[in-house]
């Protein structure tokens, strides 16, 4: 029998993407369930950075799943934290990503579920249940839409490939952005976008970033990039990306993270790179 960490006990990517993917639908059922504006029930590193028992929710249903399959597995989520371990596999959830947009009715919130096996995102999903679209990639697999996740009697077409926009000049580019929930950083997010939008086709602010990343992989935007993002918002959405052609960094040699996460074809994320950077983006005010 092999022990727990060893490399035969890793699972296939394409295993764990199926869970990913059963456990982010599962989840998005539950959120979408829950009729009626949601009640907030607290208050994380704002006024504004809102948590619904809808979130906590979906993140418990979610944990028990993931938990009754592959009970060894770490699990890093929005809402608990990190828990368990003992296997070489990590799951990164955020239960629901664009809570603001929930909150408000609005259709771009999502249920993002990515597994890590040594380090390494190997699979991951993103599940925008207003929309049945189911957004997935396993490492070295490419990056797939498919819907009808919800209506599984029904009739729908094959899952298609995505492949992100190419050859795309910086002053044609629509590109997605966010912003966080503390003035401080608002300020400076406020002075790089002055920095920005004057070089480019336009902004879009969606108000998911797991939905940005999905928008990068599939052309529905040009590009993305946002200061002050967790790894639960992007662990899945920046392996979609990568995997429908985007490069997905952050800036000067760094990879994606708080600091800075960047999407783009890899030309086009060169020049927004060098525009972001001269804007000195990775501080608060
Ligand atoms: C937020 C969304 C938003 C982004 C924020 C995130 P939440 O996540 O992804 O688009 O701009 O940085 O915190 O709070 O809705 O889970
Ligand atoms: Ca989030």
């Amino acid at each position: 029998m092999s022990e727990p960490g060893s490399a035969a006990s890793r699972p296939a990517a394409g295993e764990l993407l199926q869970l990913a993917c059963s456990v982010a639908v599962a989840a998005g059922q539950v959120l979408l369930g829950r009729g009626g504006r949601p009640e907030v029930v607290a208050t994380k590193s704002s006024p504004t950075d809102v948590v619904t028992e809808a979130d906590r929710a979906a993140e418990a249903l979610i944990r028990d799943m993931i938990g009754e399959k592959r009970p060894g597995d770490a699990i890093l989520g929005e809402e608990g934290g990190q828990t368990g371990g003992g296997s070489a596999v990590r799951w990164i959830v955020d239960p629901l990503d664009g809570t603001v947009n929930y909150l408000y009715g609005l259709a771009d919130w999502a249920v993002s579920v990515a597994a890590e096996t040594d380090g390494t995102v190997v699979a991951g999903a993103v599940f925008v249940p207003r929309r049945d679209e189911l957004y997935s990639a396993a490492l070295g697999d490419g990056a797939w839409l498919s819907t009808g996740a919800l209506d599984p009697g029904g009739e729908h077409g094959s899952p298609v490939r995505l492949a992100c926009n190419t050859g795309v000049p910086l002053a044609q580019a629509l590109v997605a952005t966010g912003f966080g929930y503390e003035s401080g950083r608002r300020l400076v997010q406020a002075e790089v976008l002055r920095a920005v939008l004057p070089r480019v086709r336009d902004i879009r602010r969606g108000g998911s970033a797991a939905v940005d990343l999905c928008s990068v992989a599939s052309g529905a935007v040009d590009a993305y990039y946002e200061r002050g993002v967790n790894l639960w918002d992007i662990a899945a959405g920046a392996l979609i990306a990568a995997e429908a052609g985007a490069s997905v960094t952050g800036l000067h040699g760094r990879p994606p993270g708080t600091s800075m996460t960047v999407a783009a074809a890899p030309g086009l994320l060169t020049d927004l790179r060098d525009l972001l950077a001269g804007a000195d983006p990775e501080r608060d005010a």
